[in-house]
Formats: C-alpha cells, sequence, structure tokens
C-alpha cells in the first residue's frame, strides 16, 4: 500500500496525498449460479468523487457495493481501486471503509471502543489511537457519546458512531449501502446534509447506494442508476433530470414523478388521444418529421405545468385530487387515456370533479419511444 502520513496537519489534509483513490469497474458480474445479478458493468469513479448507485430493489446495487468491498466473490471481470487490481485482496486489504444500513455496531462496546476496535486490530499504537477517536467524534459531534453503549444511542447517534467508524480509518474509499434507511425522514434530512459536508470536508472518493432519488440527487456528483444488473445511465443529477435517456430514468429521478402520456406525432404536434395537440418546436430538431404517423410517448413533469392563462399550449383534465403543500398545490388530473399530476402555484385551489386547463412550458416535454422507451431527443 502506498504510504500516506498517519498525521495529517488537518482533517482537510485527510486524503490530500498522492494517492489516487480512483475506483474501476470493468466488465463486472456476478452470477448466483445460472441468475447474472450483475451484467458486466462498466464505471470508473474519480478520486475524491461522491457517486450515488441507485434503482429499484433487486437491481444489483448491494451486490456491486460488497464486490467493491471485497464481501462477495467477484464472477467475472475487474475491480480495481487506485492502480491495484484488487479482485483478489481480502476486504481488510482493500483500504476501504463500509457503513451498513443496520450500522453493525458491537452492542457490548462503548461507542469509543467501537470506533478504536478496528485500528487496535490493525496495530495502530494506542496513542494514535485515541486522537484519530477524538478527531472523527468531533467532525460528527458525538465526542459526548464515547462512554455510552449502542443500546443507549439513539438512531442517529447510533448512524454516526458507524461513520465515525469509518472515518477513524482514514480509509482511500468510503462505501454507504443505505445508511439512512432506518432513521425517520427529518432525521435523514438532516444527516444526509452531514454527509455531504463531510464529504466536502475530507473529499474522500465514495461509493453510495440508495433507492432514494432525493438523496442522489442531493448528493451526488455523479448518480449510476442500475436497472435489472445493468447500468441505465450515468450522469451528473443535473444531466439525469434534463435529459433522461429512457423513460425508466425520466421516472425514477424527480419527484413527484415525471407524467407519461401516449401521443401520435403528427404534422410536427404530438396529438393525444383526446385530440389535443402540443406543437413540438425547434428542441425535437428533425423528430416531428422523422417519427411522422408513429406513436410516442410523451414525458412532462409536474412542475412543467402552469396556470393555464401563462400558456397558450394547453391540456384539460378533470380534477380528481388537490394536495396543496403550501410551497405549491398538486393537482392530479384525469385526461383522455391516463391520469397526470401538475405542480402548480400555492394558490391554485381547483375543486374535485371540476373540469381546468393546465398550460405546458414550451419545449419541456420529453418525447420517449414507445417500444424500447430510449429518449428520441
Ligand atoms: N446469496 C444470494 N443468492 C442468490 N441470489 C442473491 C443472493 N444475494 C442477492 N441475490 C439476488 O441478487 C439480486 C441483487 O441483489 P442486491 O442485494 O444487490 O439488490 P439491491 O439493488 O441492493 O436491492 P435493495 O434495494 O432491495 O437492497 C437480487 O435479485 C437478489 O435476490
Ligand atoms: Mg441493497
Amino acid at each position: 500500500m502506498a504510504s500516506r502520513p498517519l498525521f495529517p496537519p488537518s482533517a482537510v489534509d485527510l486524503n490530500r496525498e498522492a494517492v489516487l483513490a480512483t475506483v474501476s469497474l470493468r466488465r463486472l458480474g456476478k452470477s448466483y449460479g445460472a441468475v447474472e445479478v450483475v451484467k458486466a458493468i462498466d464505471c470508473e469513479i474519480n478520486d475524491g468523487e461522491f457517486v450515488v448507485l441507485v434503482g429499484p430493489s433487486g437491481c444489483g446495487k448491494s451486490t456491486t457495493l460488497r464486490m467493491i468491498a471485497g464481501l462477495e466473490p467477484i464472477s467475472s471481470g475487474e475491480v480495481r481501486i487506485g492502480e491495484r487490481l484488487v479482485n483478489a485482496l481480502p476486504p481488510r486489504e482493500r483500504d476501504v471503509a463500509m457503513v451498513f444500513q443496520d450500522y453493525a455496531l458491537y452492542p457490548h462496546k462503548t461507542v469509543y471502543e467501537n470506533m478504536a476496535f478496528s485500528l487496535r486490530m490493525r496495530g495502530t499504537p494506542k496513542d494514535e489511537i485515541r486522537p484519530r477517536v477524538a478527531e472523527a467524534a468531533a467532525m460528527l459531534g458525538i465526542e459526548a457519546l464515547l462512554e455510552r453503549r449502542p443500546s443507549q444511542l439513539s438512531g442517529g447517534q447510533r448512524q454516526r458512531v458507524a461513520m465515525g467508524r469509518a472515518i477513524v480509518r482514514r480509509p482511500q474509499v468510503f462505501l454507504f449501502d443505505e445508511p439512512l434507511s432506518n432513521l425517520d425522514a427529518k432525521l435523514r434530512g438532516q444527516v444526509r446534509a452531514e454527509i455531504k459536508k463531510l464529504h466536502q470536508t475530507i473529499g474522500t472518493t465514495t461509493v453510495y447506494v440508495t433507492h432514494d432519488q432525493v438523496e442522489a440527487m442531493t448528493m451526488a456528483d455523479r448518480i449510476v442508476i442500475m436497472r435489472d444488473g445493468s447500468i441505465e445511465q450515468d450522469g451528473t443529477p443535473d444531466e439525469l433530470y434534463n435529459q433522461p435517456a429512457s423513460t425508466f430514468v425520466a421516472g425514477f429521478i424527480g419527484a413527484p414523478a415525471m407524467n407519461f402520456v401516449d401521443v401520435t406525432i403528427e404534422n410536427g404536434h404530438a396529438r393525444l388521444s383526446s385530440g389535443e395537440r402540443l406543437p413540438l418546436g425547434p428542441r425535437y430538431g428533425s423528430v416531428a418529421t422523422k417519427a411522422e404517423g408513429k406513436a410516442a410517448i410523451l414525458g412532462i413533469r409536474p412542475e412543467h405545468f402552469q396556470p393555464a392563462e401563462r400558456s397558450s399550449q394547453r391540456l384539460s383534465g378533470t380534477v380528481q385530487i388537490v394536495e396543496p403543500l403550501g410551497s405549491d398545490t398538486l393537482v392530479h388530473l384525469e385526461i383522455a387515456g391516463g391520469t397526470l399530476t401538475a405542480r402548480l402555484p400555492p394558490e391554485a385551489r381547483p375543486s374535485v370533479g371540476e373540469t381546468i386547463e393546465v398550460g405546458i412550458d414550451a419545449d419541456k416535454p420529453h418525447l420517449f419511444d414507445v417500444e424500447t422507451g430510449r429518449a428520441l431527443v
């Protein structure tokens, strides 16, 4: 292993040495018997990058993370950390630290001992262990809890101890597997911000697994969306939001989710089954002509609707549900051939059963292929 100073001048410099902590997954695969659960994925994670792996349950996120950690044997392909091929290395030699969903703390050890344990196992001198635990505890604001046992802590405090245990090791790479899913919504938001701040401070390369798209959008430098063991799309949060490659990505990123409406492309317009037509402007390039006469899926985000008077492009629908959120109002509409959700200004208060018109931001809707679900623009 490349040598790194045990005592960097300050926490800010923790990982600022010459070692490039990149993670490369090359044709990485995992099979259980005949079932391939990770299918030859390629992914390059840069030094210092915070990458979030997202996707629905069972798509292979934890399996991928566990293969990086060395907790799961690899069936095919390569995992490299920095320059090293680590396929055959046991977890403790990979210089990674993993934080699990259930924290996996030692119940009979104190917080201090939980954090110090892995350093002790590695033979770190005693007089170095104490300042390192103290430093990590200070970063996480758990200095006052060091003598307690896990059973005497709240969920959020346990979660911080689990992170502290990873931080004291000063690994090249942090791996997180749904670390916030056992916390209530408010605490989740708070710890989410803390993890982000921590990354901004120490800059350690991080791979973070979640199925929560809000966590993915708010924390990631880059998001990797997995589906059925493959990577569906990989990009910055803005790229995935603005240019989703498929209906799968489009429906996954953004809340409430994008609305999908069946349309036919006709004379430079998307025609709904109601007969209403939305013009396809310059953004759609040659799609309007190439797909003339064909069926397509129109994708409209809830936030791309507006009060009818503000737009000449409109759709009409029957109000089914009105959800005032304070900041804005979600209106669920029944339209010909489906339902959709529109995010309207807070003062919008249509009555249930009423037929209303909503405006649509020109050039915002997406178009997808009916058969493949791939984006047409
Ligand atoms: N030991 C095993 N034997 C057989 N199949 C397994 C085993 N472990 C996991 N799998 C299967 O591999 C697939 C991927 O599992 P994985 O735990 O990576 O999913 P995930 O994306 O982390 O899902 P979740 O969001 O539910 O945690 C699943 O279909 C799962 O059933
Ligand atoms: Mg999982």
